[in-house]
């Protein structure tokens, strides 16, 4: 797998949190930048911020809602049309914590919109390209919530479900073709996401919060070492190893001619 260390990374959700925290980390490894999110002041003050200190760094701003026809169709016709795009972050994400019994159904909809069409919609429109290339990086923010299922997290535990297993099968379908694939799994971050989701951070020990910098320089770490799935606060990466190991053990027994025993005696 090869990853240029020039070109363009684009980062959505750029805005505040985590995918200001890779702009930053990113525009220092040397890439240029175009930044993705609604706000347009914010991505301005954070793209002013990073040419304030890199002074040879080009950063774009395209502001777009992706959970909208227009700005998803904008940004995915750049993926797939600037030869200079070497890392695509798929960062911005929504949160909804709460009952599924209940909830506001145009809420579950827009979760789901932007945290697994979106994402998908521009992986797709950037792995032909980096594909043709030969290099290039597809990073996707997950969660640690693909993993920790709880009652109040159905909807956003699933789409990050959603999110992990499309990372792992893209990284199967790209292994020989020079692209690097990572789905990231942050626990609880101090960012914004929390507000009004139905949990506040206020809520969390504090044990259990990383900062934006830790969390955004493990997630590059994890990168480096080229890990398919970074665990970011998961001590032994040999746990998750061994819980993936027992789901493929599943695979031989997952498709049969015949039902299982139980199903079928009387
Ligand atoms: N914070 C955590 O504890 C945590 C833990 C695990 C995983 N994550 C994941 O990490 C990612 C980043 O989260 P964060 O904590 O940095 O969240 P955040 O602080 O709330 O930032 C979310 C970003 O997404 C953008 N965004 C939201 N809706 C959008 C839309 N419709 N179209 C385009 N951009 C949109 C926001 O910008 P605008 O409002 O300007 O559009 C903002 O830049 C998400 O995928 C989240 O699920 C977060």
């Amino acid at each position: 797998m090869a990853v240029n260390e020039t070109g363009i990374a684009v980062v959505t959700g750029a805005s505040t949190g985590l995918g200001a925290g890779y702009a930053k980390r990113l525009a220092a490894r040397g890439y240029d930048l175009l930044l993705v999110a609604r706000n347009k002041q914010r991505l301005a003050a954070l793209a002013a911020e990073i040419t304030a200190t890199h002074a040879d760094r080009k950063v774009e701003v395209l502001v777009a809602d992706l959970t909208e026809a227009a700005g998803l169709e904008a940004v995915e016709q750049r993926l797939a049309s600037d030869a200079s795009i070497e890392i695509l972050v798929n960062n911005a994400g929504g949160s909804l914590f709460g009952p599924v019994n209940g909830a506001d159904p145009a809420a579950l909809e827009n979760l789901v919109t932007l945290n697994v069409t979106s994402l998908s919609r521009l992986t797709a429109a950037v792995a032909a390209p980096l594909v043709a290339r030969g290099h290039g990086a597809i990073v996707n923010v997950a969660s640690a919530l693909a993993l920790n299922i709880m009652p109040v997290s159905a909807a956003y535990s699933g789409t990050k479900a959603y999110v992990l297993a499309f990372t792992q099968g893209l990284a199967q379908e790209l292994a020989d073709s020079g692209v690097q694939v990572q789905a990231v799994l942050p626990g609880a971050v101090r960012t914004e996401f929390w507000d009004g989701s139905g949990i506040e951070l206020s809520a969390l020990p504090d044990e259990w919060v990383m900062s934006v910098d830790d969390a955004v320089d493990a997630a590059l770490a994890g990168f480096d070492r080229h890990e398919p799935v970074s665990i970011l606060s998961l001590p032994e990466i040999g746990e998750w190893e061994s819980y993936d190991a027992a789901r493929q053990a599943l695979v031989p027994n997952l498709s049969r001619s015949t039902p299982a025993g139980r199903y079928t005696a009387a």
